[in-house]
C-alpha cells in the first residue's frame, strides 16, 4: 500500500497502487474533481509534488511539458510509491 497525501488541505488516503487515484481517494472519502473519468476532460489535472505516478493509458490529455512539470490526470494514473500531490480543490466527501 501507497500512502498519498493531497496538498495543501493535508488530505490522505491509501491506494493499493492497482486502482486509479481518483477511485482510491474516492475510497477513503476524498473527493478529487473528476468528470470524464477516461483521461480525456482535464478535470482532475494535479500536480505530483514528491513520488511517481504512471498512467494507465498511453495518451492522457496532458502536454509534453505539463508531464515534466509533474501534472498527472489522477482518474487514468496509479502510484508508484507513496504521493504528495497539489490538488487544490480536493475536499473530504460530505
Ligand atoms: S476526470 Fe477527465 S481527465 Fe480525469
Amino acid at each position: 500500500m501507497f500512502q498519498i497525501r493531497v496538498e495543501p488541505k493535508g488530505l490522505s488516503f491509501e491506494t493499493d497502487g492497482e486502482a486509479s487515484l481518483l477511485v482510491s481517494a474516492a475510497r477513503a472519502g476524498v473527493v478529487l474533481p473528476s468528470s470524464c473519468r477516461n483521461g480525456t476532460c482535464r478535470t482532475c489535472i494535479c500536480r505530483v509534488q514528491r513520488g511517481t505516478a504512471h498512467h494507465l493509458i498511453e495518451w492522457p490529455g496532458l502536454s509534453l511539458e505539463e508531464k515534466r512539470e509533474g501534472y498527472i490526470l489522477p482518474c487514468v494514473a496509479v502510484a508508484d510509491s507513496d504521493l504528495v500531490l497539489e490538488a487544490p480543490a480536493a475536499r473530504h466527501s460530505a
